[in-house]
């Protein structure tokens, strides 16, 4: 496949970025999109230029640093899935291809297309934990009966990998479907129970300081998250919060 490349380029965070065109040929339909990139930097390191800055780590869907608005869609075309795991067969031969950082205040441009996304960090560190004894009195975490219908909802809650393409998707770049992943995941378990007031209470704290918008209500970060988190963990936060705000 021969492509067009437009992707943001931008030496630092102050600097004023913008648009350039690149050209990658003989591009697998078989290559993930990230090693189109890569084919491209080699492509720049060649000819003596500065190869393109973009993030990536474990490239299977796993960590979350892969953080790309592909043709104005977080991660691309394609649902539930991450840019490492988009192929170049999504596109046809002669396309051109729009390459953005996600854009929101909160996460603001370091390189070309990496982000700083410490907001999320921050929001975790404000209630994402639970407090246990380890004195050597711990309980087995297997003694406590979990209804089996509370630990899935948990458990699909706690897949949130962290990438930030509910905020990119957002016209409002909301952290919303983030951190209510962050709370519910807790929210649903006895073990979270202890901190669930200050937890809730804190989190969306963190989320409005950071400067991330509220919920636009249009479920757009729902359609474009890579593990398919469910808006309904939104409505639990907010029952969180109105519980934790009248206590
Ligand atoms: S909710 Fe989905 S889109 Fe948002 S950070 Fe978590 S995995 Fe990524
Ligand atoms: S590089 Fe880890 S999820 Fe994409």
């Amino acid at each position: 496949m021969n492509l067009t490349l437009k992707i943001w380029r931008q030496k630092n965070a102050d600097a004023k970025g913008g648009m350039e065109t690149y050209k990658v040929e003989n591009i697998s339909p078989d290559s993930s999109f990230l090693e189109m990139l890569d084919i491209l930097n080699d492509q720049l390191i060649n000819e003596g230029k500065e190869p393109v800055a973009f993030d990536h780590d474990c490239r299977e869907g796993i960590c979350g640093m892969c953080s790309l608005q592909i043709n104005g869609q977080p991660h691309g075309p394609g649902r539930g899935i991450t840019t490492c795991q988009l192929h170049m067969r999504k596109f046809r031969d002669g396309d051109t291809i729009y390459i953005e950082p996600f854009r929101a205040k909160a996460f603001p441009v370091i390189k070309d297309l990496v982000v700083d996304r410490t907001s999320f960090d921050r929001i975790q560190h404000a209630g994402g934990y639970i407090s246990v004894n380890t004195s050597g009195n711990t309980q087995d975490a297997n003694a406590i009966p979990i209804e089996k219908h509370n630990a899935d909802k948990a458990f699909d809650a706690a897949t949130c990998i962290g990438c930030g393409a509910c905020v990119a998707a957002c016209k409002n770049a909301s952290a919303m479907l983030f951190t209510s992943a962050k709370v519910s995941q807790f929210a649903l378990l006895p073990q979270g129970r202890v901190e669930a007031t200050e937890r809730v209470l804190n989190m969306v704290k963190q989320m409005d300081l950071e400067g991330f918008g509220n919920c636009s209500n249009t479920g757009a970060c729902e359609l474009e998250c890579p593990k398919g988190i469910s808006l309904e963990n939104i409505a639990r936060m907010n029952r969180e919060y109105l519980k934790a705000s009248v206590k």
